[in-house]
């Protein structure tokens, strides 16, 4: 062997563990899933996420679309997947940047339709910039063009044109697409079921996220500022290789716990006061979602620990049913009769506990659903409801549980000990076979535990 040769055999080698990442077989397997799922002699259409220009120069920061990159986990913005079931010179189709040494040098590199083909499993790969040219072409002849209309607006419009194409040719025999089809349908109810490698994927980003809760909880001291909480957490997910959070996370001590989505994390936690956290990381393209809500000088009050009792029983009690067979607003139903049942006892709701519940009268407390859907998407893909009944759980899907209870500083209802106080606790819950597996189970909860913690 020459050394020319042992050289680019050297440099293939790191260009390939560089893509060790992409796991081949994993979204072959899910595009195959999809194109089954599909009628005969059909098209389907995925665009990829845009970049978003914050000013002048500046991007926002990017991040794939989940479903484009459920389907392809290529993470290029200008860029369209195509998946055509039984096509002869191959079913999946992509179009993308071209390679282009100088913006590369700026911008970042591209792996081009080359790059698509050898790293990202196309059959057949082209430029974006020729995509008039050649997508009408693959529509052409189809009967159904499976497409998420809606959701990405100049899209839309481009897809239209396309098709106008076509219809402008009928009468030299060309053949529009006689059907459109919500891919959401299809796509999101394969979402809702997770693969193993996408359980690992929840799984870590859950562990990355409750080490941040914790790390959180062992930092915080009256004094410290909320953004500072939140600087914790992020530095807790930026060094697991996280570089977002899922969503805005929300540091709210007292009375800020009660606005439920507070994200200006700008004041001073007092001593006295809980302090409520609720931040996920996006790992991976994999979310988590994780409350915890702690004393900030590290010790319950009498009527803090009284209510935040309550919510754990009723995340327990929720959690309990949170399993295969049981449909999905049993475990919402569980928290709200524990909910309604704890706050008669301690006096903050006054009547009979079935008449409070038909009358919602626990909504002045707990005004949110006990959860949703998580995986790619924090509040994830997939249907709630099936021909109008809820959904029956099963193995494979994930969820949030997450009650709260939140006093209104100014709620004249009840005594002014519990007012301002705002608690939820959350957790991120995997369907199994047999019930379930609690994935965000690697930071503490418990009172004595959370009081442990944060003496040590
Ligand atoms: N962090 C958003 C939610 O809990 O739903
Ligand atoms: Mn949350
Ligand atoms: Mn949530």
């Amino acid at each position: 062997m020459n050394s020319k040769s042992q050289k680019s055999q050297k440099s293939q080698k790191s260009q390939k563990s560089q893509k060790s990442t992409h796991n081949h077989e994993e979204y072959a397997q899910r595009r195959a899933h999809l194109m089954r799922d599909m009628q005969a002699n059909s098209i389907a259409i995925i665009p990829s996420a845009n970049e978003i220009i914050r000013n002048n120069d500046v991007h926002y920061p990017f991040r794939q679309d989940s479903d484009f990159h459920y389907l392809s986990g290529f993470d290029e913005p200008e860029s369209v997947v195509v998946l055509i079931p039984g096509r002869e010179h191959g079913e999946f189709v992509m179009f993308c940047r071209e390679r282009d040494a100088s913006r590369e040098l700026w911008d970042g590199y591209r792996a081009g339709p080359e790059g698509a083909c050898a790293n990202f499993g196309a059959d057949d790969a082209f430029p974006i910039a020729d995509i008039d040219d050649i997508l009408p072409g693959l529509i052409e002849g189809k009967d159904r063009v499976y497409y998420s209309l809606g959701r990405h607006t100049e899209f839309d419009v481009q897809v239209m044109n396309w098709i106008n194409t076509i219809r402008a040719g009928v009468r030299t025999g060309s053949h529009p697409p006689e059907e459109f089809v919500d891919l959401n349908h299809l796509l999101h109810d394969l979402r809702l079921y997770k693969t193993k490698d996408e359980i690992k994927n929840l799984k870590t980003s859950a562990d990355i996220s409750a080490r941040a809760h914790t790390r959180a909880m062992k930092s915080c001291k009256p004094g410290i500022m909320e953004y500072q909480l939140e600087a914790e957490i992020m530095h807790e997910f930026g060094m697991a290789g996280a570089r977002q959070a899922a969503y805005s996370s929300i540091v709210g001590g007292g009375a800020n716990a009660c606005v439920l989505h507070y994200v200006e994390n700008r004041d001073a936690l007092k001593d006295g006061d809980l302090v409520l956290i609720d931040a996920g990381s996006d790992y991976n393209y994999y979310a988590a979602d994780i409350t915890r809500t702690f004393p900030v000088n590290g010790k319950f009050s009498a009527e803090q620990a009284a209510l935040y009792q309550l919510v754990l029983d009723a995340q327990k009690a929720a959690i309990a049913v949170t399993q295969p067979g049981n449909h999905w607003n049993q475990p919402h139903d569980a928290t709200v009769q524990v909910i309604t049942e704890g706050l008669i006892k301690l006096g903050l709701l006054d009547g009979d506990c079935d008449e409070l519940i038909k009358n919602a009268a626990y909504k002045a407390f707990y005004m949110h659903k006990a959860g949703h859907w998580l995986g790619m998407d924090v509040h994830d893909v997939g249907d709630y409801k099936v021909n109008d009944e809820w959904r029956v759980l099963e193995a494979g899907m994930v969820l949030t549980v997450e009650p709260g209870i939140y006093v209104a500083v100014d709620n004249q209802d009840v005594d002014k000990k519990w007012r301002g106080i705002g608690i939820r606790i959350e957790d991120d819950i995997l369907v199994t076979k047999n019930g379930n597996t609690v994935l965000s189970d690697g930071v503490v909860k418990e009172i004595a535990d959370i009081e442990a913690l944060m003496a040590s």
